[in-house]
């Protein structure tokens, strides 16, 4: 039997975007010996925040603020480290996390734990949510409506986290947490501010492309653009920056 070509580039497309984000990677250093511990996480947070975590995430498993309530196998209310300096936020569970009720581990959340990997992190560094904590049907986009009930759930969990930086990823992400119709393109690759409430000191935000827009426009130039856009994230938290030593 002939095998599908589509089929054939398409894996061998997610094989050399694996291989971009976990190969070839290496921490230029002077002599690790030399090297402060490194900084992935800030002190832990008290228990009081812990706990109003857990209730936001206890409501998001009962809200029916909006149809999508009605339509989910489990809400997905982000899961990660709650000291973290990086906290990313992509749109929408898919069928993954919608049957597993955490973020991000279908193949977007695969190439995802790539990109942690490749910033010389742990995903158990980093926080990780969405803009919506339900699946919208067949994983289209989110109404405003939509965000509109659900936002103020990642609201409070930003404010109570309080990272150094958020990186948003892909359009809805960015332009719902920056307010602006910008596109994705015109957004990524710069620091922009991201202004939790009254009172609350602005957080940086990094924009950049969603791992499954990565994966569905596959491009040398797609991938260097997200990883440039990662490496400006290392450099401001004074991570060190892995360079790419392969082709
Ligand atoms: N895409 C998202 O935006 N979020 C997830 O959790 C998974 C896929």
């Amino acid at each position: 039997m002939k095998s599908n070509p589509d089929i054939k580039k398409a894996v061998r497309q997610h094989a050399e975007m694996a291989e971009f984000f976990s190969g070839g990677l290496t921490v230029k250093t002077n002599s690790p010996a030399l090297q402060p511990p490194q900084q992935t996480t800030r002190q832990p947070c008290s228990p009081e925040t812990i706990k109003e975590l857990e209730d936001i995430a206890e409501q998001t498993r009962k809200c029916r603020k909006c149809e999508l309530g009605s339509l989910r196998k489990n809400a997905v209310p982000g899961e990660g480290n709650t000291s973290a300096r990086i906290m990313f936020v992509g749109e929408a569970p898919g069928a993954d996390e919608d049957t597993q009720g955490r973020p991000f581990v279908g193949r977007a959340g695969q190439l995802l734990d790539k990109i942690i990997a490749a910033c010389g992190l742990k995903r158990q560094d980093v926080w990780i949510g969405n803009i919506l904590k339900c699946r919208p049907p067949d994983n289209r986009d989110p109404k405003p409506e939509e965000i509109i009930a659900c936002i103020p759930y990642l609201q409070r969990q930003i404010e109570l986290i309080n990272p150094e930086i958020i990186v948003a990823l892909g359009a809805h992400a960015a332009k719902t947490l920056l307010d602006t119709p910008k596109a994705i393109g015109q957004l990524r690759g710069m620091f922009h501010e991201y202004t939790p409430g009254l009172g609350h000191k602005p957080i940086k935000l990094m924009p950049t492309f969603h791992p499954a827009y990565l994966l569905r426009n596959y491009s040398d130039d797609n991938r260097r653009k997200v990883w440039e856009d990662m490496k400006k994230v290392l450099a401001e938290l004074g991570l060190p920056v892995p360079e790419k030593t392969g082709k």
